[in-house]
């Protein structure tokens, strides 16, 4: 109800409403909330077939009691009976409890009519995704929609960044196969390795000790597309929570200068916490990119990254409460936004630098037409190595490719 109907987002909410309970308790409210809103659209199809009209005021908040209920009897394993009289029972303590009666008929409509095996011949609502996106993604995806929707519904591995500084991926394996837990290893990735299952990756061997960070393999090819090389200065335009500083960091020691910049404080003090756990150093800095000449000391870098605040599209899968926060509006302020820090970062370059763009997001105005407007912009620009021969410019990940998230990456070069 937080998230659908004032806007926050579960990074804000959820930690702190599981603090109240037992980790297992902890496991199934994520499971739950995660559940509703990856299935709303579907959810809210059938409960709009068994309640009359809609629920308002003080009373809106059984509607996603009974979206929880129907949550339950259609997609868990939970005994009907216990769904039922659990849901029916939170009425108590939610203060509704006139109407506990209407919950439970609901309930058991849902379960006599036998609406878990009606699917609506609708294919907006089977993918889970708002109208606007699904529109956006068939749009420009026609050829891989079904495909596309579908990774973008489930859910998604777990990928570990092993801490190259800490242990090898190798030694890493053998640790995670003496404890019995299943992975796999990427062909592609070299320091990464796949859980298939969910878990609490704090109970992982070597989390105290910094030998893995928990990064998306897509996320995982900044570092290796930056490339930075010895003594050079580096500046993470972008960087919270820092999962990109830290791969930077691991992959390359003997740097100058990494700056990691931020607008957020408090999501800036979260890379302080990922640097320390993995024992690695930056320069912290709170300020905002698109304003250098409120901070800048006119020193330019070798190397940029900027991962840019974007519609995070690509990663629905595993938070699926942005496809109901991010709404059809956001995405030109989102296209200036990215433009205005991409121009007040060029100055920030060296002749002969270069320049990483990366969004995860899926949709072309963030991507390549931002990269193509850039271009035209900027006489002094041109694609850097792994995207020039691209057309479109950079390279597209969608979700589900080789499991990675969805993402977009274009190396930018700055003439001599
Ligand atoms: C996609 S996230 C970065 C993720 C990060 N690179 C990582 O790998 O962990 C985008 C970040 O941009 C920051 N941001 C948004 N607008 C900004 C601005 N004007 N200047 C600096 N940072 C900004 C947000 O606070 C957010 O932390």
């Amino acid at each position: 109800m937080q998230v659908l109907e004032n806007g926050l987002s579960l990074r804000e909410i959820l930690p702190a409403e599981q603090q109240k309970f037992s980790d297992k308790d902890k496991a199934w409210i994520q499971q739950m909330v995660f559940g509703v809103l990856r299935q709303l659209p579907l959810l809210q199809f059938w409960m709009r077939q068994l309640l009359e009209k809609p629920l308002k005021g003080k009373n809106k908040v059984a509607e996603f009691v009974i979206l929880l209920g129907i949550y339950q009897l259609a997609f868990s394993r939970v005994s009907t009976h216990a769904a039922v009289a659990e849901t029916v029972s939170a009425c108590q303590s939610l203060k509704v409890q006139s109407l506990k009666g209407l919950v439970n008929a609901v309930l058991r409509n849902f379960i006599r009519q036998d609406l878990a095996t009606h699917t609506p011949d609708n294919a907006q609502i089977k993918s889970g995704l708002p109208n606007w996106l699904y529109k956006q993604v068939e749009q420009h995806y026609p050829e891989k929609l079904g495909v596309l929707v579908d990774a973008m519904h489930q859910q998604a591995p777990i990928w570990l960044r092993v801490n190259q500084r800490q242990i090898t991926v190798q030694d890493y394996a053998k640790q995670l196969s003496e404890q019995q837990v299943e992975f796999s290893l990427s062909a592609e990735h070299a320091e990464a390795i796949i859980l298939p299952r969910a878990g609490d990756i704090t109970q992982l061997p070597g989390y105290q000790q910094g030998w893995f960070a928990v990064q998306d393999g897509a996320a995982q090819m900044a570092a290796a597309l930056l490339d930075a090389q010895p003594n050079e200065r580096i500046l993470d335009a972008c960087a919270a929570p820092g999962g990109k500083t830290c791969h930077i960091l691991e992959r390359q020691p003997n740097l100058q200068e990494c700056i990691a910049l931020d607008v957020d404080q408090s999501r800036l003090d979260r890379i302080a916490e990922n640097l320390q756990r993995l024992q690695l150093n930056a320069d912290l800095l709170c300020a905002d990119a698109a304003s250098p000449d409120k901070w800048w000391d006119g020193r330019q870098f070798d190397r940029i990254l900027l991962d840019a605040p974007c519609s995070a599209t690509g990663v629905i899968r595993r938070h699926p409460d942005i496809k109901w926060l991010r709404k059809a509006k956001d995405i030109d302020e989102l296209v200036q936004l990215q433009s205005k820090i991409m121009d007040a970062m060029w100055p920030l370059l060296k002749p002969g630098g270069s320049m990483l763009y990366a969004t995860c997001s899926i949709l072309p105005k963030e991507n390549h037409q931002q990269i193509s407007a850039f271009l035209q912009r900027h006489k002094d620009a041109s694609l850097g190595a792994t995207t020039q021969h691209g057309d479109p410019p950079g390279r597209q990940i969608l979700p589900g490719e080789s499991q990675m998230d969805g993402f977009y990456y274009c190396m930018l070069l700055k003439s001599q």
